[in-house]
């Protein structure tokens, strides 16, 4: 397996790639990587002859008080994960070769950006579309692999592709899971054990409002499914709810009442003790 840590080297392994005839799927990942990085690897792997997964830890998208200096980084751990995985190269920039001295270009998207998320996190999704156009003109991708743990991601990063119309295909995967239910993440290494234990409380939360959903054969009110995720939530110390909501799965935007054939997403977020904890379930009224 190959390491590339610049750019120039990274463009110049996609464009042989090409000219051999080979497709190029990408991962992009902040790295401390876990089965959830695993499962997109694989199903880059399963499809292109060269898979690369980038590990960078992306300044531009944490804010001020955020966790960019204690965010775990273990490069040789993630080389090995990846290897294991069926990824054939890791693209793993310096912050410098990322963004050299003087760049001034920063991405913006209007809309999906401005709710949840990115109300919390100001700024946030201006960093990751910036270093995700910057990352997919590096690897040069086919195809480009994203979960679905972080769904208000996907949804800014399908528009940035469609605004900039970037040459590749976007590919969503489910969110792999703890066997309790806590949807694996990079931060979870901030919980101690009886928290993790804790945090199972969100897929739970997701889960009864779901049934909710799915089991109504008429309206069901926006109050009716989110008291439903907040009455499980209240169940847990400790536990500080940022929102818990009941959206459009594809403009994120709140309705009073749904109705039958609705997609909608149920997105929780909060803090348990220090860590910030985000999940999402996708359901069909
Ligand atoms: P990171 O949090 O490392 O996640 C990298 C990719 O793995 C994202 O697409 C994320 O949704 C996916 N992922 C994380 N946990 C998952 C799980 N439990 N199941 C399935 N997929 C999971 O997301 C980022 O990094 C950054 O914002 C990035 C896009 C790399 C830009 O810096």
């Amino acid at each position: 397996m190959q390491v590339i840590s610049t750019v120039a080297e990274m463009q110049q392994v996609a464009r042989r790639a090409r000219q051999l005839g080979q497709t190029i799927g990408c991962v992009p990942t902040m790295g401390a990587l876990h089965a959830g990085h695993g499962s997109l690897i694989e199903a880059s792997a399963a499809v292109h002859a060269v898979t690369v997964t980038s590990v960078f830890v992306n300044p531009t998208q944490f804010g001020p008080s955020e966790d960019f200096d204690s965010y775990p980084r273990m490069l040789d751990a993630d080389i090995a994960t990846i290897e294991r995985c069926g990824g054939t190269h890791v693209f793993a920039p310096s912050i410098a070769e990322m963004y050299p001295g003087g760049y001034t270009t920063k991405i913006r998207l209007d809309g999906v950006t401005e709710v949840l998320e990115g109300a919390h996190r100001p700024g946030h999704f201006d960093g990751v579309a910036t270093v995700v156009c910057k990352l997919l003109m590096a690897m040069q991708p086919d195809e480009a692999f994203f979960g679905q743990k972080d769904y208000q991601q996907t949804l800014v990063v399908r528009r940035l592709v469609e605004d900039l119309l970037i040459p590749v295909t976007m590919t969503v995967a489910p969110t792999v899971r703890e066997a309790n239910g806590l949807a694996m993440s990079s931060r979870n290494a901030y919980l101690s054990t009886e928290e993790r234990h804790r945090a199972a409380v969100l897929y739970r939360a997701l889960s009864s409002a779901a049934d909710i959903v799915t089991a109504a054969d008429q309206d069901v009110s926006r109050h009716a499914i989110e008291n439903a995720m907040l009455r499980e939530l209240h169940t847990v110390e400790d536990f500080s709810v940022g929102y818990a909501v009941a959206v459009d799965a594809d403009t994120l935007l709140p309705a009073d009442t749904y109705h039958p054939g609705d997609r909608l997403a149920l997105l929780i977020a909060g803090t348990l003790g220090t860590t910030r904890l985000i999940d999402n379930v996708l359901v069909t009224v």
